[in-house]
């Protein structure tokens, strides 16, 4: 097991009736910016029960933050906040919204000349504007984690932040938001949460057996419930399991003593910023690939999932590998989510050189968790996914 440094201060507010809690989270003087969505919050009755919950605030809000959040959009809101003299900030969305707010929280207090810094030189926020979050739809993690990742259109760009200072002081989880949650953004949600787990897990041996039997526990648990969940998203139990496996897939906990890969979202990220395909798609289009393409360093952990999460039985370590793989593309398709790129675009052809080219121009030289795949890897890599 690798050595390891542990601290999640997020204070999770699970079940339901639990978004009236809001108001004792909140500091009593504090200047609340809500911030919000498309709108979907105004539909499902979660609006009212926040507005109820802050009654007591002094309250400004911004509506408008768009599926993977926009920095021109994100820069009015900055300017509220210094207008306003915003003091604590309340996300109630899906990662989109809470991304949006952690850039928000590092950038209110940034001093450089331009808040995109903070994405382009990768700084590291040790101290943000104070925020917390009501979460409507489990994905991301970004709940309970300090990662965050920005969209800006007029660049195609698409880049991640983060740093100590930026996980939500508490986050309120009530499974009751989950059965007004469209198929098409259910189906993304276990996808990405299934595909964190799998960044996590999916690369060699380390003889950490608790982290890997944690992370085989939520595949497991979102492959249980993921038919439940998406025949009928008021079953409650199904919802709340469905949730609280997004939450535990990205918060830290399964990441320790263990290497990282993340080179899946790294390409995925690359797909978003080009052809705006969601986020979770475009990790079930690069996945299957990388598998395939890394087979050799990665077999012994793809089977110990196949025989664990998928109870293969059959065959010796490489077919058991091969079988794991095409299970996991099969489990992505059950959800009714395409896994190639011509799936989504008749335009793809270039891409992998292009995204190659911007990796190296990054100086993104060595992903994976042995930081060797290469701009030519990724773009074999992407080529196979098309
Ligand atoms: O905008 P509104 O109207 O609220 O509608 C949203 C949006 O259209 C809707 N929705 C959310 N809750 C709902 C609901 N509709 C009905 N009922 C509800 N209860 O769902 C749509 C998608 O929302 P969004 O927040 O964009 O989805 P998601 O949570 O999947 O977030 C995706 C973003 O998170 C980033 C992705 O790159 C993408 O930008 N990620 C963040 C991570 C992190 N911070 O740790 C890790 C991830 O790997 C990911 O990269
Ligand atoms: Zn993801």
């Amino acid at each position: 097991m690798l050595n390891f440094e542990f601290k999640n201060p997020t204070k999770i507010l699970f079940g339901k009736g639990q978004i009236e809690k809001v108001a004792s989270e909140i500091p009593a003087n504090a200047k609340v910016l809500m911030l919000y969505g498309g709108g979907s919050i105004k539909k499902n009755g979660v609006y009212e029960q926040v507005k109820n919950a802050l009654k007591n605030f002094e309250v400004v809000e911004f509506g408008g933050i768009p599926a993977n959040p926009e920095y021109e959009i994100l820069m009015d809101a900055l300017k509220i906040i210094k207008s306003e003299n915003i003091t604590y900030m309340l996300a109630v969305g899906g990662g989109s919204v809470i991304d949006g707010t952690k850039f928000l929280s590092a950038a209110a207090l940034y001093k450089g000349d331009s808040p995109w810094d903070i994405l382009k030189n990768a700084i590291k926020t040790e101290v943000g504007l104070p925020f917390g979050t009501v979460l409507t739809l489990p994905a991301t993690g970004s709940e309970m984690n300090s990662g965050s990742v920005i969209t800006r259109r007029e660049t195609q760009e698409k880049l991640g932040m983060g740093g100590p200072g930026l996980f939500p002081q508490f986050s309120i989880l009530d499974p009751e938001v989950v059965k007004s949650i469209p198929q098409r953004q259910l189906a993304n949600g276990i996808t990405d949460a299934f595909t964190h787990v799998l960044e996590q897990y999916m690369t060699y041996p380390t003889g950490a057996s608790l982290q890997d039997r944690f992370a085989e526990s939520i595949m497991q648990t979102l492959i249980e419930v993921a038919p439940v969940v998406t025949n009928d998203p008021a079953n409650y139990d199904a919802a709340a399991n469905f949730m609280w496996c997004c939450t535990m897939a990205l918060n830290g906990l399964i990441q320790k003593g263990v290497p990282g890969d993340w080179a899946v979202h790294a390409m995925g990220h690359e797909l978003t910023a080009q052809f705006g395909i969601d986020h979770a798609r475009t990790l079930a289009v690069i996945a299957p690939s990388h598998y395939r393409y890394n087979f050799e360093s990665k077999r012994e952990k793809l089977a110990q999932y196949g025989k664990r999460v998928w109870g293969i039985r059959e065959g010796d370590t490489d077919a058991i590998a091969k079988a794991a793989i095409y299970k996991t593309e099969a489990f992505f398709k059950s959800l009714g989510i395409d896994t190639k790129l011509s799936d989504y675009t008749a335009d793809f052809e270039g891409t992998a050189q292009k995204i190659a080219k911007r990796f190296t121009e990054r100086g993104w030289l060595g992903l994976g968790e042995h930081k060797r795949l290469s701009p030519a890897d990724v773009e074999k890599i992407v080529e196979m996914s098309y």
